[in-house]
């Protein structure tokens, strides 16, 4: 079988994916992270590879970046492929001054003024989306037995990475309560409720848009081990 995106047959896939937004990042996992790698996807360019950790199939794929993007490869994994859990594992920018550069983040709820789910569902808007309440469990079990504190809170799930009102952020962060913004969590999260299946987001501080900090491509692809770590002991 394939999918419009997904040239993978459905046993090469397995039951959990983790999602990083650049292929290119699923590809540095797969190497560095993964035994017996097999790489399940190419078209366009979104890799996506099964290997083994710690003895447990696991599977890590592009998102590509943003709510239409990571919209198409959630629904074909969950909808098609039997995955059960996707976890996204990606960076996001700060809207407290709390947190610094390198901080993990575990989602609670996601903020959107997207239309993505109310269109998807044919359902009223809804500003937040929600993750498996099992899987941020195992996650936080996880982070404690490795030592690395998570930061827990709503994030902003943004259409808008180049906003022309700049200082627009404190009004989302003041309003809804974001402490941090990315763009693919809120529809992961609707899709994987529409589909019965599982979804959650760890996040790395890659950047702040309080103290204008950044790190620079390079660093941001190999420093989330701490990340890594969690979400790759959730291999089944
Ligand atoms: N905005 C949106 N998404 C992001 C950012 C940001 O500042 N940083 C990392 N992902």
């Amino acid at each position: 079988m394939s999918t419009p995106h997904i040239e993978a047959q459905k046993n090469q896939i397995a039951k959990t994916v983790l999602m990083p937004g650049d292929p290119l990042r699923a590809k540095y996992v797969a190497e560095n992270f993964l035994e017996d790698v097999e790489r399940f996807n190419a078209v366009r360019n979104m890799f996506g590879y099964t290997g083994v950790y710690n003895g447990r199939r696991i599977s890590v794929m592009g998102s590509g970046m943003g709510m239409p993007s990571i919209g198409i490869y959630s629904y074909e994994l969950f909808k098609f492929y039997d995955v059960e859990n996707i976890i996204r594992i990606g960076s996001c920018g700060a809207y407290t001054d709390t947190l610094d550069l390198y901080d993990v983040i575990l989602a609670e709820r996601a903020y959107s003024e997207s239309t993505y789910a109310s269109v998807q569902a044919g359902e009223a808007y809804e500003p937040y989306t929600h993750p498996s309440e099992t899987l941020n469990g195992r996650i936080e079990e996880i982070a404690d037995s490795l030592d690395i504190e998570l930061h827990k809170g709503t994030i902003h799930s943004s259409d808008v990475f180049y906003r022309e009102n700049f200082e627009d952020f404190k009004r989302i962060r003041d309003t809804y309560g974001a402490i941090a913004v990315e763009m693919e969590a809120y529809a992961l999260f609707h899709n994987a409720r529409i589909t019965g299946k599982r979804a959650a987001t760890i996040l790395t501080v890659s950047d702040s848009l309080v103290t204008k900090q950044e790190t620079s491509p390079e660093e941001r692809q190999k420093s989330f081990t701490n990340m890594m770590e969690i979400a790759l002991r959730l291999a089944e």
